[in-house]
């Protein structure tokens, strides 16, 4: 049987604030998307994740939606919508929208109605309670800081937000408001996309208990009380039931907080409820007391764990989604790899230690370039709600020196991953002729879109072959069926593995660290399908890698 179309794809990622401007008012656009597309069809994807594009006030770039069936005024309007899907689906790319739906702006209609008192027929549309001798219902903190209670002197009550306060979450316990959602989910399947990116999904169902969390730098931990909550598996069987499965699409939870049991729960493939989900224990690794803020490097060996434990937790059960970087992480180069002198040779090397795995691979915009962290040193650079926020609570409140705190900023802000898309040398890289919403990366004059395309050795050129060898080659069945199993375990700052389908075996041996090592291998290969240094640099049954080096083998 042939697998999946979602599974014999590659996903790029696009965050359109950023991607491409085609007014000139700093803020990429639907039209400016549209004049990339052929850019994409080059590079070889067949799936856009296309970040919100929903009427939004911007608390956090979309993620704020205040109506889910328009389209925000700076990214254009519907018919640009419309043109795009027909634009991408001529070229046969697929579009899959992101599905925010834990929470809506507080600029939503139901929000309004809801605040304006008890009752209310949208009252029950957001999770409101009672404060608790004079303050908040419980100690949950907000995971953009604060409380995650908000007072409303209108009713004298308080309402949930796990994000910012212009994220107020939605009641999935009410009946009517999971009703409005699978509507508003067929309006936009019946337009013709093609599936949904499910932002933060496991967290939809709260326990009903609200009790007091245990206290995690200033506030109460909310996460065992609304991740994979009581209710979460039937709400989403009951949406695969009503809409998803009625039409040929495909899902990805953001699946926050997931185990690997979980994921077997949300992405089984005889679940019936998500096609994949995206977990996040290997861009969490580097956490620590001030949870994501940090700027320590990445413990390798707990690396490899984490791919071992998700690619072989799956097999045979659920289906891996593949990322190094979204919207929310640092760039991939810059944190696993090396954005200085091996910036070239580290991000082909994490390209393909990525792609090569068994899942769907995701790219985010720029990833294809080896864009890197802009690491802002002023604070009035930043953007993001999040970085702002943390930034004061941690000096503030905290006491985390100032120079500290720009350091984490610096590693693991999410406006890292934000600035605009580098397109050419023309100025602000040719992503607008206005002023940039965020600071353009000043390194866009020798990093660039326009000359990775015509150099036969850049990271673009490289992306395009691997995209190639994943999709369209004699490779490309094992590449996405076979089994997964890692190699060479005890070697440090190494990460190897086998893929192995029906009695053939591709070794992939990816050299995480600036120094040059050798390695003795112990079965013998037949032929080198890519290296990164051109020339691998065998002597009998050994290989020396160098800083960065990749090396994909078929074995004898
Ligand atoms: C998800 C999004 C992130 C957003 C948050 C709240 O984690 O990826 O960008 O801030 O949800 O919607
Ligand atoms: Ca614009």
């Amino acid at each position: 049987m042939k697998n999946a179309w979602w599974k014999e794809a590659v996903i790029y990622q696009i965050y359109p604030r950023s991607f491409c401007d085609s007014n000139g008012d700093g803020i990429g656009d639907i039209e400016g998307i549209i004049s990339k597309l052929d850019y994409l069809k080059r590079l070889g994807i067949d799936i856009i994740w296309l970040s919100p594009i929903y009427e939004s006030p911007n608390d956090d770039n979309g993620y704020d939606i205040s109506d889910y069936q328009n389209i925000m005024r700076e990214f254009g309007n519907m018919k640009d919508f419309d043109r795009l899907l027909e634009q991408a689906h001529i070229r046969n790319i697929r579009i899959i929208m992101d599905l925010v739906v834990n929470h809506t702006s507080d600029e939503h209609p139901w929000f309004i109605e809801s605040r304006k008192s008890k009752e209310n027929p949208y009252r029950d549309f957001y999770i409101w309670k009672e404060g608790k001798d004079g303050r908040e219902p419980n100690n949950w903190g907000s995971w953009f800081g604060g409380s995650a209670w908000e007072y409303d002197d209108a009713t004298d009550m308080y309402y949930l937000h796990i994000f910012s306060k212009k994220q107020p979450d939605l009641n999935w316990d009410n009946d009517k408001v999971r009703q409005k959602i699978y509507e508003m989910m067929r309006w936009w399947l019946e337009k013709g996309v093609d599936g949904f990116r499910m932002d933060v999904i496991s967290l939809i169902s709260k326990n009903p208990a609200f009790q007091d969390g245990e206290i995690h730098g200033l506030y109460g931990d909310l996460v065992p009380y609304c991740a994979h909550g009581p209710h979460v598996h039937e709400y989403l069987k009951e949406m695969n039931r009503e809409v998803l499965s009625k039409y040929d699409i495909m899902t990805v939870g953001e699946t926050s907080c997931v185990t690997l049991e979980e994921a077997k729960k949300y992405a089984g493939e005889d679940r019936q409820e998500l096609n994949m989900v995206f977990q996040f224990e290997h861009v969490e690794l580097g956490s620590g007391i001030y949870g994501k803020w940090n700027d320590q490097p990445i413990d390798l060996i707990a690396l490899k764990k984490v791919f071992k434990k998700w690619e072989e937790g799956l097999e045979g059960i659920g289906w891996n989604a593949l990322f190094w970087s979204n919207h929310d992480q640092p760039r991939a180069v810059s944190r696993y790899g090396n954005d200085g002198e091996y910036r070239e040779y580290s991000a082909k090397m994490l390209g393909v230690c990525l792609h090569l795995m068994k899942g769907t691979p995701y790219i985010y915009q720029g990833e294809e370039l080896g864009m890197t962290n802009a690491g802002f040193t002023d604070l009035s650079d930043y953007r993001d709600l999040e970085s702002i926020n943390a930034y004061h609570e941690l000096v503030e409140v905290q006491g985390v020196e100032p120079e500290q705190m720009m350091r984490y900023l610096g590693k693991v802000s999410r406006d890292n991953a934000r600035t605009p898309m580098q397109w050419n040398t023309e100025t602000n890289a040719g992503f607008t002729t206005g002023k940039p919403w965020l600071k353009v990366n000043p390194n866009y004059t020798g990093l660039n879109a326009a000359q990775e395309e015509r150099d036969e050795d850049s990271v673009l050129t490289w992306y395009k072959k691997m995209i190639g060898l994943r999709l369209h080659s004699q490779w490309s069945e094992l590449i996405s069926e076979g089994t997964f199993a890692p190699a060479y375990r005890e070697e440090k700052n190494l990460i190897a593995y086998r893929r192995r389908f029906e009695g053939k075996a591709l070794l992939v041996l990816c050299n995480m660290q600036p120094e040059e090592r050798e390695l003795k291998l112990s079965a013998a290969y037949r032929q080198v399908i890519a290296d990164n240094y051109k020339e691998a640099a065998f002597a009998g049954n050994t290989v020396c890698l160098r800083p960065y080096e990749v090396l994909i083998a078929e074995e004898a």
